[in-house]
């Protein structure tokens, strides 16, 4: 079936991790063709105002609420709540991420906690909250879309924690996916590269407190991700056009990760 213009009119999406970067572009980009937007995260204070920008946007519906990803019982509160006032949910797109730099031997435990209890085990929590939702509505399309990383792919010096945490976020998406698949709810994650959002932008340039961490930075195309290139990836892994993709961590990185530039 071709998909249309106006296919995700109406439609219940709920966006974890809104309040910022990728997850905000990506709750804008679904406002902007006229779904039903619950918006959540942690960091209520950017949400402010932000179910009315949503509105402007096109959003037929639109809310936001606090939800904490390392907190079962908040999350299952807050995607009820999503649900229960958007009428159901279609499409979860999980987007909270922490990153933390430093050498393996250098970090804190529970720094290195921190990053998987939001990256790898927030999303199975977030995943495992949405499902009966996803399950309970009418025979249509249904996703849950995660945010992995070029990590995932291609791990970096001094950032070995969130490496990890985004390849076990890949491995609970593949699995999941199959377990989910006679459901025909498809679950498959994005793996960027350097995005301009808050959570890169204090490694732009050199800095002291990067601890040897560096930036992918500028892809093989030329220039570095806008969120809302990843936010058209989102859209399309939850659109008629990809009812047949799942399990799959996909790139979407300019080039970055597919091979070793000219030197
Ligand atoms: N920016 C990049 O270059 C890049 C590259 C690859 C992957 N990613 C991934 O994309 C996702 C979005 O990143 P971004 O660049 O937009 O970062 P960001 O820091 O701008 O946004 C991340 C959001 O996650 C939220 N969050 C953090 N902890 C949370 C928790 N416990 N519960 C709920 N929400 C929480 C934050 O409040 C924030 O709004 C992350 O998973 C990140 O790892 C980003």
């Amino acid at each position: 079936m071709i998909s249309e213009a106006t296919e995700f009119q109406g439609r219940p999406v709920a966006v974890l991790g809104a309040a910022s970067g990728i997850g905000r572009a990506t709750a804008l980009a679904f406002a902007a063709k006229g779904a039903r937007v619950a918006a959540l995260d942690v960091n209520t204070d950017p949400l402010e105002g932000f179910a009315d920008d949503l509105r402007t946007a096109g959003a037929e519906e639109a809310l936001s609420a606090v939800a904490d990803v390392r907190d079962s019982n908040m999350l299952n509160t807050a995607l009820k709540q999503a649900t229960d006032d958007l009428g159901g949910l279609d499409h979860l797109i999980f987007t909270s991420g922490i990153l933390r730099v430093g050498a393996l031997a250098d970090m804190a435990e529970n720094e290195f906690d921190d990053v998987f209890a939001v990256n790898m085990r927030g999303f199975w929590i977030a995943a495992r909250a949405a499902l009966p939702h996803l399950q309970a509505g009418p025979d249509r399309r249904k996703s849950i879309t995660a945010l992995s990383s070029a990590a995932a792919i291609r791990p970096k010096a001094s950032s070995g924690a969130y490496a990890a945490s985004k390849i076990a976020l890949s491995h609970l998406v593949r699995v999941l996916a199959v377990e989910q698949a006679s459901s025909g709810i498809t679950v498959n994650a994005i793996a960027p590269a350097t995005v301009d959002t808050p959570m890169t932008q204090p490694f732009m340039g050199e800095t002291n407190a990067s601890h040897g961490y560096r930036l992918s930075g500028t892809s093989p195309m030329g220039r570095i991700a806008q969120p809302e290139d990843i936010a058209e990836a989102c859209l399309f892994l939850s659109s008629q056009a990809s009812s047949y993709i799942t399990g799959i961590t996909m790139p979407v990185d300019g080039g970055s990760t597919a091979a070793m530039p000219r030197g």
